[in-house]
């Protein structure tokens, strides 16, 4: 497992370094949806990763944003978010990532997260908990929601669809400390991961928003679930993740909706 960390951590810096290289450049943007956007970055980046796993893994399978998926022959599949903020990024809002995470026979079992900009490396390997950088990462210890510091995002299509996190933003609010939309989910996990959320919600994520953000957390010693306390995987059309501590009290202020 050491090698394969070895390798994601270095390609997920390459990757970094090719999209921190480029953020002040003038971006070629293309629409998805009517607010949701790709550039040249995250398809160079994307191009980068898949090149250097296929060639060192034929037989991996890989799932990335923005292209096909690759069916592997063995049991092992790569999940990758070649950029994770690209609305930030096209903006010139220095917050977004790569992330990259490895699953074998259906489980997470590592995830790497790169922030460039701050030189931030967030890895863990199923068993061996988190790191950021050398340093080994805990959850925060807070135990009171109303002191607690969130994490959240809104769907792409926020202007669509009723399913859009606003009632539960608004619900949020009035119960913690503070809540941050930062812009990229994968960051956010990394941070809860690394003590500076206390927990995290989002709907409608995809599973290179959070395979590695979430065994990160996991390793941590967060708790990861659906909003409503179920299991979570990287299916599931929502996700809460949290120090553990404030978990129930954040599905009971998110159940009050229902
Ligand atoms: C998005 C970011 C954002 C979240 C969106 C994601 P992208 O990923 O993680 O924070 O709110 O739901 O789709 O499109 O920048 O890779
Ligand atoms: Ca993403
Ligand atoms: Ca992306």
């Amino acid at each position: 497992m050491l090698q394969w960390k070895l390798f994601a951590v270095d390609l997920a810096r390459r990757a970094g370094v090719l999209l921190k290289e480029k953020f002040n450049q003038k971006h070629e943007i293309h629409y998805k949806g009517e607010i949701n956007l790709v550039t040249e970055a995250d398809k160079m980046s994307e191009d980068l990763i898949i090149a250097a796993i296929s060639q060192k893994f034929p037989d991996h399978g890989i799932l990335s944003e923005e292209s096909p998926a690759i069916e592997g022959s063995g049991n092992m599949r790569w999940i990758i978010d070649p950029l994770d903020g690209t609305t930030n990024y096209a903006h010139g809002f220095p917050v977004f990532c790569v992330s990259i995470a490895l699953e074998s026979d259906g489980d997470v079992v590592l995830g790497v997260i790169y922030d460039p900009m701050r030189e931030e490396l967030f890895s863990a390997i199923r068993g061996k908990g988190a790191y950021l950088n050398d340093r080994k990462i805990t959850v925060s210890s807070e135990k009171n929601i109303s002191r607690s510091l969130l994490a959240t995002g809104f769907p792409y299509d926020i202007r669509d669809s009723k399913e859009n996190n606003l009632d539960y933003f608004n619900l949020m609010a009035m119960n913690v400390q503070a809540i941050r939309r930062a812009g990229a989910a994968a960051l956010d996990l990394a941070y809860l991961a690394a003590g500076r959320f206390d927990g995290f919600w989002e709907l409608k994520l995809k599973p290179w928003d959070t395979a590695a953000g979430c065994l990160m957390v996991e390793e941590s010693g967060g708790a990861v679930s659906d909003l409503f306390g179920k299991k979570w995987d990287i299916y599931s059309p929502h996700v809460l993740a949290s120090n553990g501590l404030i978990h129930k009290k954040m599905i009971k202020v998110l159940s009050f909706k229902i």
